[in-house]
C-alpha cells in the first residue's frame, strides 16, 4: 500500500501514505455536513486540538497555508502588515497569500537557521504612528522552522516576545505546523507554546501522518469569524469527517513515533558528518530535517540531488549550496541505512569531485 519508487524518499515530510489502520479509521468515520456544522467526527478533531493546545475552539482546514492564512486575516486589517523572519513558510512559501487575500504588507528580519528571538521581533515592530507609517499587526512565529533545517523554538524567547507584543497590541500567530516535532523533541508540551500565541495552526498532513488537514485554534470569537473567512475562501467543506478521522488517529497513533524520525535523522546526519566533515552541523540537527552543506563536499546542490536520484534517493535543493532530507512516517530503518549508504559515498566522493 505504501509502495515508492524510491529507496528512500527524504524530500518532505508530507509525503506519507495514509496506513491500513488509519484508512479503516477513516471508512469507519460518522459524517455529516460539516458547512451546517453537523460533522461529530469533524467536532471531535476540532474540541480535542483547541484542548491540547489549550484554546477555547478550533477550526479544521484543508491545508496548512489555509490555516495560517485565516489566522493572518484575523489579525492584520488591510493596509497594516505582519512581520516574521524571512525564511518563514508565511511569507516566502504561500505565494503571497498575505498580500493578495488580505492586502497587507510583510517585513522580515533575517535569522540564524530561523531561529526565533524576541529582540529581532521588537526592532522592527511599528506601532502608535497613527496616519504616517503602517502599523504591525501581527508577529509570526514557525515552530519547528523548515527552512531553516527543523529548528525548535526556545519557550523563552516566545515569552518575551509575548510580553512586548501585549504591552504594544500586537497578536503572535504559530505557523505549527510541526509543533508536535518540536514538542516531542523539547519534551515542552504543546498546550505550553500554544497557549503563548492568539492563534495558532497545526498540520495533521506532514509527521502526523494523515493525507490531508489542518486545524487553527483560539478564542471561539476568533474560529467564528474564522469560519466565515474559510467559506468565503473556498474552504467550507462537507462530509470532512473522513480527514478527521484520520487526524484523530495520528493524533492517537503517531505523536510519539516521531522520535524515531528524529533518531534517524540524527543517525544519518552523524554518519555524513563523519563522512564528510563540514557538511552537516550536529549541533543543528533538532528534529526530522537535516540540511547538508553539499558545497563543502565540492557539489552544487542541484548536481547532488540529481546524483542521489540516479541511485534512488529523493532529496531536495533548498539553495545553491543546501540540500534538504526529511525523514517521516515511510522512512523506516532500511530506507534510512540506503540513504546512508548513498549519501555518505557521495559526499565522501569531495576531493575526486573537486
Ligand atoms: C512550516 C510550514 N507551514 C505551513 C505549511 C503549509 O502547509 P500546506 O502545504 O498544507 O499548505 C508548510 C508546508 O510544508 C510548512 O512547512
Amino acid at each position: 500500500m505504501t509502495t515508492t519508487p524510491y529507496r528512500a524518499d527524504l524530500l518532505s515530510d508530507t509525503l506519507t501514505r495514509p496506513t491500513p489502520a488509519m484508512r479503516e479509521a477513516m471508512v469507519r468515520a460518522e459524517v455529516g455536513d460539516d458547512v451546517f456544522g453537523e460533522d461529530p467526527t469533524l467536532r471531535a478533531l476540532e474540541e480535542r486540538v483547541a484542548d491540547l493546545l489549550g484554546h477555547e475552539a478550533a477550526l479544521f482546514t484543508p491545508s496548512g497555508s489555509m490555516a495560517n492564512q485565516l489566522g493572518v486575516r484575523l489579525h492584520v486589517r488591510p493596509g497594516e502588515e505582519l512581520v516574521g523572519d524571512s525564511l518563514a513558510h508565511v511569507v516566502r512559501a504561500e505565494l503571497g497569500a498575505a498580500a493578495v487575500l488580505s492586502g497587507i504588507s510583510s517585513r522580515t528580519w533575517v535569522s540564524a537557521r530561523g531561529r526565533f528571538r524576541a529582540a529581532d521581533a521588537a526592532s522592527l515592530m511599528i506601532t502608535g504612528v497613527g496616519p504616517y507609517q503602517v502599523c504591525t499587526s501581527l508577529v509570526i512565529v514557525e515552530n519547528t522552522h523548515n527552512f531553516g533545517g527543523g529548528t525548535v523554538q526556545s519557550l523563552d524567547e516566545i515569552r518575551a516576545a509575548r510580553g512586548l507584543t501585549r504591552e504594544r497590541g500586537v497578536a503572535m500567530h504559530l505557523d505549527g505546523a510541526r509543533l508536535f516535532n518540536a514538542s516531542i523533541a523539547s519534551g515542552v508540551p504543546v498546550g505550553d507554546y500554544g497557549r503563548e500565541f492568539d492563534t495558532v495552526s497545526i498540520c495533521l498532513s506532514k509527521g502526523l501522518g494523515a493525507p490531508v488537514g489542518s486545524v487553527l485554534v483560539g478564542s471561539a470569537d476568533a474560529m467564528a469569524e474564522s469560519r466565515i473567512w474559510r467559506k468565503r475562501f473556498g474552504g467550507g467543506m462537507r462530509q470532512a469527517g473522513v480527514l478527521a478521522a484520520a487526524g484523530l488517529y495520528a493524533l492517537d497513533h503517531h505523536v510519539d513515533r516521531l522520535a524515531d524520525d528524529h533518531a534517524r535523522a540524527r543517525r544519518a546526519a552523524t554518519a555524513m558528518a563523519e563522512a564528510a566533515p563540514g557538511s552537516v552541523d550536529l549541533d543543528t540537527v533538532e528534529t526530522n530535517i537535516v540540511l547538508v552543506d553539499v558545497a563543502a563536499a565540492g557539489w552544487t546542490s542541484a548536481d547532488f540531488v540529481a546524483a542521489a536520484l540516479e541511485q534512488g534517493v529523493r532529496t531536495y535543493a533548498v539553495g545553491p549550496a543546501s540540500v534538504r532530507l526529511v525523514w517521516h512516517l515511510d522512512v523506516d530503518d532500511a530506507a534510512t541505512d540506503a540513504a546512508v549508504d548513498v549519501l555518505t559515498q557521495l559526499l565522501g566522493r569531495a576531493a575526486v569531485h573537486a
